[in-house]
């Protein structure tokens, strides 16, 4: 049981106060009837609650990393493949889908949510989110390949890429930084160079990094900082 102002603010029908003004001028239903009281207590789980006549579902938003291992595909189901989903068996009823793919090849950092808007955010091409990925190279890492991927190379699109950052580890393995997403965009980009990704893990996503403790096929909730910082 959940007090009925609190329950509109939680699934983001207002804040605090806006949801006490409808409350108020009659503006919600609980099972039919109008009730102008924010406290009274309602269950979350079977009652029906309408706002201005649109229903109110409840729905907890949860968000988990997944460190994707290869060989898995990033999709909620498939006839053939095993999913990243296939993985998380303990987390069900909640709708959960992956924000953006990974190759089957690649593995690293996956965002796992029901959060449509945070995901929509993470997504979109206008917000430039940066994703640092873990490169092995089959053949050594030039500096003029360095130049040329930060200056933006021609993937066979309509624009170059956009500038990416490139940290030189070793002769054969970079980290690099890109604000794009298009489809096996870095395998593109290494193409581009003359060169060829043999290994690819996604480290972070704008603000959330994969947690170094979690084994390729593993997952964790993200904690309430992770979540407020991607947000
Ligand atoms: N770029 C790729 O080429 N593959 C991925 O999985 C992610 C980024």
């Amino acid at each position: 049981m959940i007090r009925l102002d609190k329950f509109l603010c939680m699934m983001e029908a207002g804040s605090r106060s806006q949801v006490k003004e409808l409350i108020r001028k009659g503006q919600v239903t609980v099972n039919g009837s109008v009730v102008r009281q924010a406290d009274v207590k309602i269950n979350e789980e079977e009652d029906r609650v309408f706002c201005q006549g649109k229903e109110v579902f409840f729905l907890l938003h949860v968000y988990y990393m997944l460190n994707k291992p290869a060989g898995v595909v990033s999709a909620t189901r498939d006839n053939r493949e095993k999913t990243v989903l296939d993985l998380m068996k303990g987390v069900t009823g909640k709708n959960l889908f992956p924000v953006g793919r990974l190759d089957k090849d690649t593995e690293g950092l996956l965002l796992i949510t029901n959060d449509g808007e945070l995901s929509h955010n993470l997504l979109s091409p206008a917000k430039h989110v940066p994703k640092t990925y873990l490169v092995k190279t089959l053949k050594p890492f030039s500096q003029e390949m360095k130049e040329s991927l930060e200056a933006g190379v021609d993937i066979g699109e309509d624009k170059p890429t956009r500038p990416a950052k490139v940290h030189l580890m070793e002769e054969n393995l970079i980290r690099l930084t890109i604000t794009e997403g298009k489809y096996h965009q870095v395998k593109r980009m290494l193409k581009a160079v003359d060169n060829e990704v043999i290994y690819l893990k996604r480290l972070s996503m704008g603000s959330l990094e994969l947690d170094e403790h979690l084994a390729p096929g593993e997952y964790r909730q993200l904690t309430e900082a992770e979540v407020e910082k991607l947000k």
